[in-house]
């Protein structure tokens, strides 16, 4: 037992770690982290090397006496955690490609988080993260998991339903949407407010603030005029002005995939021809970050992670565990249960809204109703949502099946079997539950 906090960051390994590592820095006087564990997988064992002697730089040079761990014993490093940190990719960038590009064969989007590709991380995901909750709840039942894993909605909706841990999901969209709004339209970001709405990678901003008075309006006439709201991992295509103006809300990057299906598929299959796909083009800058990271003279974050779609993330991750380890009652965009935070979609599903957040947990804020105009692909991508978290749990075909029937980004049957014969064959040996071990 330690008297002041002990982290544990499961895939340690990962390029972002040294954002998280920022974040605590910046926010030592308000969080005592005594001990901070980097978790991570024998294939991960040399890149954890090196994020751990960057860790301990980045530290000493910030005069910090936080001890740093490395170890591949994942159980060890829970026990009495007060906060676990998930942020791993089962099966390596390697099967995030074949997300990408196995869609793609077959007209159809492939994408990391979204669509068929986002259905095949997530049941390779799914019993890793259950393993991982079984082992918080016998190891650290009173801590709080912080999940960044992708896809943040369908993890989150497992845990939530299937264990007792205690958790919130968490991405860098909504803070990414603020400080790109902000951008556009000239002013400081912390002077902005967005009351978001939605689910993972498919939040709208219903309201956008500017001191307290709201600017909704400018920021949609900002959109229409061609205003540039997205992430680095997400082709930057312009918004149809009339669309915008129709929907009246503010979307996010990723609602492209679904609003410009045709369009964001052309740019991805050039962009396969051209440069390969996201995942091609990340391991790119993963080696030339970790080539960064290995230079024993840099002793913090440095700029060229902000390549990385993910960038910033470490902002959205440490406030928030020090808003619940301080009891703050601050505002937080995260995934929880949805509990009366928006009108029209059940209490007991996984929602991305506002919610106030302290030592008890998210409260979340009452929205309102759902708007009409995006109420129908909200309840198709969680209807998805929850297929999925069955099929990944039990490992049924049929389930699967029709998981992907109900994404709006799969067409028609014939194209979903296709896609799902090339998922279960790519990655046969991360899907145990499709090879008849139920998991619940
Ligand atoms: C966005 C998403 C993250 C995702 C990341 C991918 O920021 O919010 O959930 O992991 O992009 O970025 P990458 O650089 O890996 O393509």
């Amino acid at each position: 037992m330690t008297n002041g906090l002990k982290i544990t960051v499961i895939g340690g390994g990962s390029s972002y770690t040294p954002e998280l590592i920022e974040g605590f820095i910046i926010r030592a006087n308000e969080l005592p982290v005594e001990e901070i564990h980097l978790v991570d997988i024998e294939e991960g064992k040399v890149k954890l090397n090196v994020i751990y002697e960057l860790t301990k730089r980045m530290i000493k040079k910030a005069g910090l006496k936080t001890q740093i761990f490395q170890t591949l014993d994942r159980k060890k490093a829970i026990e009495n955690s007060d906060f676990v940190v998930t942020q791993i990719r089962v099966g390596g960038l390697q099967s995030r490609a074949k997300d990408e590009k196995i869609p793609l064969k077959y007209d159809v989007i492939g994408q990391e988080t979204t669509g068929a590709g986002g259905f095949a991380k997530a049941m390779r995901t799914i019993p890793v993260i259950l393993e991982i909750c079984r082992e918080i709840e016998e190891l650290a039942p009173n801590a709080w998991l912080i999940n960044f894993t992708n896809p943040v909605s369908i993890i989150t909706e497992m845990v939530l339903k299937h264990t007792k841990v205690k958790t919130m999901g968490l991405c860098n969209v909504p803070i990414g949407m603020i400080n790109n709004i902000a951008k556009i339209l000239g002013y400081e970001s912390n002077r902005l407010k967005i009351d978001f709405v939605g689910l993972n990678h498919m939040v709208y901003g219903k309201k956008v603030y500017l001191d307290g008075e709201e600017i909704t309006k400018d920021v949609l006439t900002k959109l229409a005029e061609g205003g540039s709201v997205t992430m680095k991992n997400i082709p930057d295509l312009v918004w149809d002005r009339d669309f915008i103006y129709a929907l009246g809300l503010i979307p996010c990057p990723y609602h492209r995939y679904f609003y410009m299906t045709d369009e964001m598929l052309e740019d991805e299959k050039k962009a396969l021809a051209e440069k390969g796909t996201r995942a091609e083009q990340v391991m790119k800058i993963e080696a030339a970050l970790f080539e960064l990271y290995k230079k024993v003279e840099l002793e913090e974050k440095p700029k060229e992670l902000e390549e990385r779609g993910g960038a910033y993330y470490s902002d959205a991750a440490v406030s928030l565990i020090s808003a619940i380890y301080n009891d703050k009652g601050e505002v937080h965009t995260v995934n929880i249960h949805n509990n009366g935070g928006i009108m029209g979609l059940p209490e007991d599903v996984v929602v991305e809204v506002n919610a106030v957040i302290g030592r008890a947990g998210a409260k979340p804020i009452a929205s309102g109703k759902l708007p009409t105009q995006i109420n129908g692909l909200l309840q198709a991508v969680k209807s998805y949502e929850l297929l999925t978290v069955e099929a990944g749990l039990r490992g049924d075909y049929n389930t699967a099946l029709m998981a992907l029937m109900a994404n709006p980004l799969v067409p028609s049957i014939k194209v979903a079997k296709k896609i799902l014969d090339d998922i279960l064959r790519e990655n046969v040996d991360y899907l145990p539950q499709f090879n008849k071990r139920n998991l619940i």
